[in-house]
């Protein structure tokens, strides 16, 4: 689906498709460090992102790319259900999961392109596809770190509510959204 950010340039928004896995790669590499910092749900090299594109029951990934060099400029990985470490975490404060309709995800926006707008387009793309299944809830990969502002704003700004807090290398945060 094509769109517009803020500043007018036009991007599509897709599912990612095995061909789609070199440009994804070259995007990760080239993150800089501070995103990098935020983000790393699973290791950045292609053979990672052949093996969870292979297990399509349990992973799917949305990307947007800029149409004319072909470029990827956002992903987020969708996981079905919810990570152990994450659900034991949760399930403490005494939210109850279901595997089948809760969905695990973390978002990333190419350093160029944050604060464009990019990334909301990409959480619409992402929501408007999910609700034509069963899923009902979403809840962040490992959290979100308290010291990342911007992307806690996302969160809110999309309808996510803090639920909790835990250490790991400083504070974080767990938030979900009810789909
Ligand atoms: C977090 C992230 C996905 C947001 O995507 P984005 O394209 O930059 O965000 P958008 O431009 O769509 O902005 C949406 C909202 O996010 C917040 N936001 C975005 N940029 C911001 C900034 N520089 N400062 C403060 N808030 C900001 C605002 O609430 C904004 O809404 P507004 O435009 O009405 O003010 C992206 O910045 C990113 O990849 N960051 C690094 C990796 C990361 O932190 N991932 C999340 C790990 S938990």
């Amino acid at each position: 689906m094509f769109s517009r950010t803020k500043n007018g340039k036009e991007i599509y928004l897709k599912k990612w498709a095995f061909e789609n896995l070199e440009a994804l790669t070259e995007y990760l590499v080239e993150l800089n460090h501070e995103t990098k910092k935020r983000f790393a749900p699973h290791a950045f090299d292609i053979e990672t992102l052949k093996t969870l594109f292979q297990k399509s029951e349990e992973y799917s990934g949305y990307i947007a790319t800029e149409p004319l060099e072909n470029k990827v400029i956002a992903y987020c990985i969708v996981k079905s259900g919810i990570l152990p470490k994450d659900a034991a975490r949760l399930e403490q404060l005494g939210l109850i999961f279901d595997q089948d309709s809760d969905l695990t995800i973390a978002p990333s926006v190419a350093d160029a392109w944050q604060s464009e707008g990019v990334g909301s387009l990409l959480m619409h793309f992402i929501v408007s596809d999910i609700r034509l299944t069963l899923a009902a809830r979403m809840v962040l990969w490992g959290g979100v770190q308290r010291d990342n502002q911007k992307a806690i704003r996302f969160y809110l700004k999309h309808g996510f509510k803090i639920v909790g807090q835990f250490e790991r290398k400083g504070l974080n945060y767990d938030m979900v959204l009810d789909l």
